[in-house]
């Protein structure tokens, strides 16, 4: 058996690396037309960071893993293909800034029908709107081949930073066929591969339009524990409630559960966003505008979060940071990625920039290139002399320089290395007094006020209105 995959991102390298480590007899090839990300992969310096991807790529590549840019060819002799390519949001037209962007898989469908010379099981793996198997099985059908294509919805829920494990150990795999003999048989097909390392019970099958919504659902409802909890940080800090033993509280209900319920700066990465904007623009589609109404609430407030955190610097700073260094710390949307998209930090820098302030930031895995085009937009040309278009944003070699002479310290990112960085030195830099807000509640807030730290965290107590308190 041939798989091909287009698209090597995210999901597209991680997961096909899987297949191939766990389906020895499968020869896989991940097809992208971005040269650049097809050498990395061939590289030793893969084009993403995910713990433990290197060595399950370094396992597999070379022997029924490959990495190519040629899409015609390995079209042609796939037997099943993945369509594992961007679903950004639309940025222009009817829709903007709300429906998904289709243009890249309506592209890769055309590229199939074009080059395909034989039967084949098309799996969508990107996030779609429903009912896009429609559109994909429309267009390969005027194929004037005769060929037949089964489409199926395989969504991915790999979290990145532990991609890995997540493949390696799914809670569940859902794959959605249509309800007919060629359906069910090209279901059974791909049901198979998994099946490989996948326990049967956990290989969920129904038909394509619960597949397709369920994905959708199932970021919704994560984004949504999020936003809920965010939402009670605020009122923890105005009645002296501590966020994190709420969440714990309320985690101990088996019905309610633990995970999820980490009050942050605000969720960003590519999906929780996009993926509610979208349902939400469905949901308006089929006439409820109840229902978008309320699943757009939930990115509102992650809005409202993110200016909400800034904003509280700006009081405790005296209501002025202009001029005044901020060190921002961790500039990835999560720890254990290099990934930066939707970040809360890139909103956290613009929001202190248009304040003047002189931001500094570290991050342990993000290119200090990929900062300053993040925060400063298109114009910045990503190179050195793009920092030229904002010389307040400077980007650190270490968390020491990042905080080196600044008046606050804003941790946006829960590296790990945040938790055990020697504060007392860092203090000893600042002038003062010397603030710390710990946009992620990993830092023991009490130790850093010991310290001498004007030091605050999300949804907790605020210290100097307690009685002891040093700042
Ligand atoms: P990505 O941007 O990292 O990768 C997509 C790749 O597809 C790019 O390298 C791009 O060059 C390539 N591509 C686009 N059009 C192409 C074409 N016509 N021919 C060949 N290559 C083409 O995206 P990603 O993060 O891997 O996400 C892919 C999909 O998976 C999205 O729909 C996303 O919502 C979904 N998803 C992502 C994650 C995640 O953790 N990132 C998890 C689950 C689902
Ligand atoms: C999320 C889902 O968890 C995956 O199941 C899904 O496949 C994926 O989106 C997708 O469709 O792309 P991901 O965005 O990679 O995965 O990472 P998460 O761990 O979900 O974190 C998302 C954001 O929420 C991060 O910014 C994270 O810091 C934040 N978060 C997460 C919190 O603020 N609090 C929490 O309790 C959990």
């Amino acid at each position: 058996m041939k798989i091909c995959c287009i698209g090597a991102g995210y999901v597209g390298g991680p997961t096909m690396a899987m297949i191939a480590l766990k389906c020895p007899d499968i020869t896989v090839t991940v097809v992208d037309m971005n040269a650049a990300r097809i050498a990395a992969w061939n590289s030793g310096q893969l084009p993403i960071y995910e713990p433990g991807l290197d060595d399950v790529v370094k396992q597999a590549r070379g022997k029924n893993l490959f990495f190519s840019t040629d899409v015609a060819g390995e079209i042609k002799q796939a037997d099943i293909i993945f369509v594992a390519v961007n679903t950004p949001t639309k940025t222009y037209g009817v829709g903007k800034g709300r429906a998904a962007d289709l243009t890249f898989i309506e592209s890769v469908a055309r590229t199939i029908a074009e080059h395909a010379e034989s039967d084949k099981i098309i799996v969508e793996k990107s996030t779609i709107p429903v009912k896009t198997a429609d559109t994909i099985k429309t267009i390969l059908a005027s194929n004037t081949k005769g060929l037949k294509f089964s489409v199926l919805s395989n969504p991915e829920f790999l979290a990145e930073g532990t991609a890995v494990r997540d493949l390696l150990n799914p809670d569940r795999v859902l794959i959605g066929g249509e309800r007919t003999p060629e359906g069910d048989q090209a279901v059974a097909t791909l049901a198979g591969v998994y099946a490989r390392w996948v326990p049967r019970a956990n290989i969920i099958t129904t038909n394509l339009w619960s597949s397709e919504l369920s994905k959708l659902v199932a970021n919704a409802f994560l984004a949504q524990r999020i936003s809920s909890i965010n939402s009670i940080s605020a009122l923890c800090e105005a009645t002296g409630a501590d966020v994190d033993e709420v969440a714990h509280a309320i985690g101990k209900d088996s019905r309610i559960g633990p995970k999820f319920l980490k009050s942050s700066v605000g969720f960003g990465g590519s999906c929780f966003q996009k993926d509610i904007l979208n349902l939400a623009y469905l949901c308006e589609s089929f006439g409820l505008p109840e229902v978008a109404a309320y699943w757009t609430s939930v990115v509102s407030i992650n809005d409202w979060q993110k200016h909400r955190f800034v904003a509280h610097i700006g009081r405790e700073l005296f209501n002025t940071v202009a001029d005044k260094k901020i060190a921002v710390l961790g500039f990835a949307f999560k720890k254990d990625t290099n990934d930066t998209r939707e970040s809360a930090a890139i909103n956290v820098c613009r929001d202190l920039l248009a304040e003047r302030a002189l931001v500094s930031v570290y991050d342990p895995k993000v290119p200090a290139e990929e900062i300053r085009r993040d925060v400063l937009g298109t114009g910045s040309t990503g190179s050195p002399q793009g920092a030229a278009d904002n010389p307040r944003l400077t980007v650190a070699k270490d968390a020491y320089e990042a905080c080196a002479g600044a008046h606050a310290i804003a941790i946006v990112t829960e590296w790990d290395e945040f938790k055990t960085l020697d504060y007392a030195k860092i203090f000893a830099g600042m002038p003062k007094p010397a603030c710390l807000f710990d946009g992620r509640n990993i830092v023991d807030l009490a130790a850093l006020r010991k310290i001498g730290f004007k030091a605050s965290g999300i949804g907790k107590p605020n210290a100097h209105r307690r009685e002891g308190d040093t700042a």
